[in-house]
């Protein structure tokens, strides 16, 4: 799936963002083996630790709906900085997708980076570690 297909359905669901105490809204897209696309906001909590990411809450969808292998990441804010997953969200895809797998981060007016989770969590523990 193209990358800007991908950032551009994470974008969609922006407004569905939960964050009345951060005022961040964050939304991810991931796509599986089968090219299915899932998508996920951040939904914030009055006890703000309980705050769920965008990311995790895409990568949970997808893994609830059946998905086995995840392929790619996108992620998109309001502020067109560049937006890169927390480490608790790294962790998590360290789970589903190969260190390879792509993360594309929405910087605004068209343009984006492209990083991969083997550059973001290095040497990350995993499944295989087991
Ligand atoms: N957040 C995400 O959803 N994903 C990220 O990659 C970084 C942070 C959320 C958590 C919280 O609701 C808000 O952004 C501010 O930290």
């Amino acid at each position: 799936m193209a990358p800007r297909t991908l950032i551009a359905t994470a974008r969609e669901v922006l407004g569905r963002a939960y964050a009345p105490y951060s005022k961040f809204p964050v939304a991810a897209a991931v796509v599986d083996e089968d090219g299915r696309v899932f998508t996920g906001v951040n939904v914030e909590n009055a006890s703000y630790g309980l705050t769920m990411c965008a990311e995790r809450v895409a990568i949970f969808t997808a893994i609830a709906a059946g998905a086995k292998k995840l392929r790619a990441l996108a992620l998109t804010s309001k502020t067109g900085g560049t937006l890169m997953p927390c480490g608790a969200c790294r962790q998590v895809m360290a789970e589903f997708f190969e260190p390879s797998a792509p993360v594309y981060s929405d910087t605004g007016k068209d343009r984006y980076k492209t990083t991969s989770l083997r550059d973001l969590l290095p040497k990350a523990f995993g499944p295989d570690d087991l």
